[in-house]
């Protein structure tokens, strides 16, 4: 099964991403592994809904091994990244009486990873945290390249810390038991991934759902080929994006070129804007993205940066993944408007991801772009998506 070194530069070792199938049933050894120690307090932080799912397998294997473990589930959902879950968090690990030489286990999807590692980071500035991603989002995105953090009142992801974890361990066989529409969203950003990264990356991806589609998920996971196959796309897109933080890890604001770790946001600036505009209650994050990388692909087929055939087959691939929401109730004027915030907070100038081609992003700002033509592709595919 493969295996993902991640070196971070200043660092005196790699962290490994460990991907394969029962992973989780031997998740004692492998901390134990990546901490260089046992015998060590473990805080396991999770949500009722996976730990009911896949806890039991984790803390087993953790005291199997030696590890004094305890446990803090937070409530389910994005409106729980908050700093009242992250403080609830470090009276929990200070009360279990974790030490400088202890660590945190997170056990679920995006939100328990942002958090866990948030409160990791800040507790006694800062101990060890690994990472157990069980939603496709997190295990190709969230849970590598160090952001942690929570939402706030003035915008998601806005507070937070760079801190990288000792080590993430990959279980695909708990994506037999994750909803459909979670499944939807992270391939969405496994799409985003074959974009900016390229085309084997990209036609990696369309084999990989012409052979098991989406529905068929769940009936799969017992098949060999399948966890195998599974197994590697998750690799490769790991693969890629700790290639890309590794050479950016903390997302400097002035780099401009296809290697900065922006390129990342490929697709985000009108997916953020489209769940602004929902109030963050109608899409899945994914599902937005979903949206917002075929939005930048047509901006820059109409910018000719990008030529037709490579626009279309990240359409046939999108497609290929499953359906998103509908998007008729959405106003463009409000959507545009709505581009703003991520000037505001991000980096004073909106400055945008679009594409050469597959694998070739570069990164303009709103004065490289005619406003006229944004809102022009912008009000087309609204309605064409309506
Ligand atoms: N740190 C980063 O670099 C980074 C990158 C991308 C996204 N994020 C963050 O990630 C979060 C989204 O993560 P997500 O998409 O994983 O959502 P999530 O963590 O909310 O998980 C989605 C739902 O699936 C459930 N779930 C998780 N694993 C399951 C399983 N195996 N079986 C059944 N149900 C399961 C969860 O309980 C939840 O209800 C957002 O907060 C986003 O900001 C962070
Ligand atoms: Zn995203």
């Amino acid at each position: 099964m493969p295996n993902v070194k991640v070196r971070i530069s200043g660092r005196d070792s790699a962290y490994k991403i460990k991907i394969g199938s029962d992973t989780l049933s031997s998740a004692g050894p492998w901390v134990a592994d990546c901490l260089k120690r046992d015998g060590c307090k473990v805080a396991i932080v999770s949500n009722p809904t996976v730990f009911q799912l896949h806890g039991e397998a984790v803390e087993r294997s953790l005291i199997e091994a030696g590890f004094a473990v305890s446990r803090f589930l937070m409530k389910d959902g994005e409106a729980h990244k908050s700093l009242r879950t992250a403080e609830a968090a470090l009276s929990f690990f200070s009360e279990a009486g974790l030490t400088r030489t202890d660590a945190v286990v997170a056990l679920g999807g995006g939100v328990v990873g942002d958090l866990a590692g948030f409160a990791a980071a800040m507790y006694l500035r800062g101990i060890a945290f690994l990472q157990i991603p069980t939603t496709l989002l997190s295990m190709i995105d969230s849970s590598v390249g160090g952001k942690t953090g929570v939402n706030t009142v003035f915008g998601k992801n806005l507070v937070g810390a760079f801190h990288q974890p000792s080590g993430v361990l990959i279980d695909v066989d708990t994506l037999a038991t994750l909803p459909q529409r979670e499944l939807i969203a992270g391939f969405c950003e496994v799409v985003k991934h074959g974009a900016i990264g390229g085309k084997p990356l990209l036609k990696q991806t369309q084999k990989f759902l012409s052979t098991f589609p989406i529905e068929a998920f769940g009936d799969n996971q017992t098949d060999r080929g399948f966890r195998s196959e599974i197994s590697k796309l998750i690799a490769a897109n790991v693969e890629f994006k700790a290639k890309i933080v590794v050479g950016d890890e903390r997302e400097s604001s002035k780099r401009m070129d296809g290697r900065s770790r922006k390129i990342l946001n490929f697709g985000h600036t009108l997916a953020h804007a489209l769940e602004k505009v929902t109030s963050y209650q109608y899409f899945k994050h994914g599902e937005a993205v979903g949206y917002g990388i075929l939005f930048a692909a047509e901006l820059s087929k109409s910018l000719a940066l990008c030529d037709e055939k490579d626009v279309k087959l990240l359409n046939d691939v999108a497609q290929s993944v499953g359906p998103l929401p509908a998007l008729a109730k959405i106003d463009g004027d409000e959507v545009f408007e709505a581009f703003k915030f991520d000037k505001k907070h991000l980096s004073g100038s909106l400055q945008m991801i679009l594409l050469k081609g597959i694998g070739k992003p570069v990164i303009l700002t709103d004065n490289d772009i005619p406003r006229t033509t944004v809102q022009k592709v912008l009000k087309q595919l609204l309605k064409k998506w309506a």
